[in-house]
């Protein structure tokens, strides 16, 4: 297998760069034909790699790929999910190169999905190639490619009831996650669920002149402003009533093998070039992203944002919000939470419309099990080095929906690195970590095969 790898390197990188070639953006109708492409691209690709069969359903919204290769029935399957949709790349003049042209600088892939999740999910179907070819695949395998994930995967829970016959497996893999470094590998032991909504304020029925009413009217980009200023204290604890009702607190054990995890404070202020971090009272940086919910306001505009100046009233605000959860917190619940707080704290003088995006709930994963185990004793044999457990701060939203209709546990094999750009300018992914990933997922199958045993 390790010549058969060597020797078709640059075959395994130059597929994925005709892959990143295709402008999979969910969020984007204007990419509809793009995602059918990619969909097809993803397909085909699962079939050279050696997969028994391979399909592309469509759905209400963009398509799913299905495929498998099934050795033996009574061995282990494992069910490989990822995803060929990309974030939108704007803005795009903060690219260095073009987002859907891939180029390699540096040993690294600057490309849109080159790490979220194109280059990651590809590394399984290069290492679905490795296996077949050398005969060396010790479990079945299935693959389930969705084209939703970051628009929230509004049609995948509906193929997953539908077709769990289909997708009947012993472990769901999964490579969508970031590890610490190549030198100090960590697999992911949790996921943030999420909450997402949109408020508009309004006030005066249209735009007018600041000074003529400014000041006995009320200006909704500053009613806004204050709204969102309330939902945190002085400490940065989150100040909407009940939002912390349901959280299941991270145990002091469970925080002490956290704190294990090396991470470089400085490095991590160097990079981000702040001054200092900044974030909740009484939990180190780590947690505040992994074991803490946290609120964000992802967008905020309202009047005049053009060139120069303009006295103006505005009439509108707007902005999106979302809260990152944690274990037991509901994101139906806090999403109702969240709608009726900006509701009810709105001042007479302006009407607050709040509506419902996207969510999905937290995850959390044993890593007693013999899939974490496997995946744990995988990478260390390709790295040298054990794993150690990090929770990480995003969502995958599908999470528990598999693990409910599916009736098994998902491990997070992930090869990214925090620094890698996701949903940013310059998106990238390390040929390092792509090959390392290629190599380390025969070894999960056939851990997760002998511990099957
Ligand atoms: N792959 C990410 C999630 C992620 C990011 C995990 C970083 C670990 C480290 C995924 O594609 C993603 O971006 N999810 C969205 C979910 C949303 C759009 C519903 C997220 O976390 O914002
Ligand atoms: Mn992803
Ligand atoms: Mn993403």
């Amino acid at each position: 297998m390790k010549h058969f790898f060597e020797e078709n390197k640059e075959r395994f990188l130059s597929e994925l760069l005709a892959l990143l070639r295709i402008p999979s953006v969910s969020a984007s109708s204007n990419h509809k034909k793009d995602m059918i492409d990619c969909a097809e691209a993803v397909k085909n690709s699962l079939i050279a790699a050696g997969a028994d069969s391979a399909s592309v359903y469509t759905t209400k919204g963009h398509p799913i790929v299905y495929a498998e290769k099934i050795i033996d029935p009574s061995l282990p399957t494992v069910l490989v999910y990822g995803h060929y949709d990309v974030q939108p790349a704007d803005p795009l003049e903060l690219w260095e190169t073009n987002p859907f042209e891939p180029s390699i600088r540096d040993g690294k892939i600057f490309a849109r999905g080159a790490c979220d999740d194109k280059g990651q999910f590809f590394m399984h179907v290069k290492a679905l190639e490795l296996m077949t070819k050398n005969d060396a695949l010790k479990t079945n395998i299935k693959f389930c490619i969705e084209g939703e994930e970051e628009i929230g995967s509004p049609n995948l829970a509906t193929f997953v009831v539908e077709n769990k016959h289909l997708l009947a497996c012993d472990v769901i893999l999964i490579s969508d996650t970031a590890m610490i470094s190549l030198e100090n590998p960590s697999i992911a032991s949790g996921m943030r669920g999420l909450s997402y909504i949109e408020v508009e304020v309004t006030g005066p029925n249209r735009d007018l002149h600041s000074g003529v009413y400014g000041g006995a009217v009320a200006n909704p980009v500053t009613i806004l402003a204050k709204m969102i200023a309330s939902c945190h204290d002085e400490n940065n604890h989150i100040t909407i009533p009940g939002f912390y009702d349901d959280v299941l607190e991270a145990t002091s054990e469970e925080r002490a093998l956290l704190a294990k995890a090396p991470f470089d404070e400085n490095e991590y202020i160097k990079d981000l070039g702040i001054e200092t971090v900044y974030g909740e009272k009484g939990f180190s940086t780590r947690e505040r992203t992994g074991i803490r919910p946290t609120l964000e306001v992802n967008g905020i505009w309202g009047g005049y944002t053009g060139e120069g100046s303009k006295t103006v009233l505005p009439s509108k605000a707007t902005a999106k919000i979302s809260a990152r959860l944690v274990p037991n917190q509901s994101s139906q619940k806090i999403t109702s939470i969240l709608l009726n707080y900006f509701q009810k704290i709105a001042p007479k003088g302006v009407t607050v419309s709040a509506t419902e995006h996207h969510g999905g709930e937290p995850y959390l994963t044993p890593i007693d099990s013999i899939a974490y185990k496997a995946a744990a004793k995988a990478i260390e044999k390709s790295f040298g080095k054990q794993p150690v457990p990090v929770r990480e701060g995003g969502s995958i939203p599908i999470c528990s929906l598999f693990e409910k209709e599916l009736g098994v546990k998902i491990v997070f094999m992930g090869f990214g690195l925090d620094s890698d750009n996701l949903h940013s300018p310059n998106e990238k992914y390390d040929i390092a970590n792509y090959y390392k990933g290629i190599e380390t997922i025969p070894y999960f199958h056939q851990y997760f095969a002998e511990l099957s045993k």
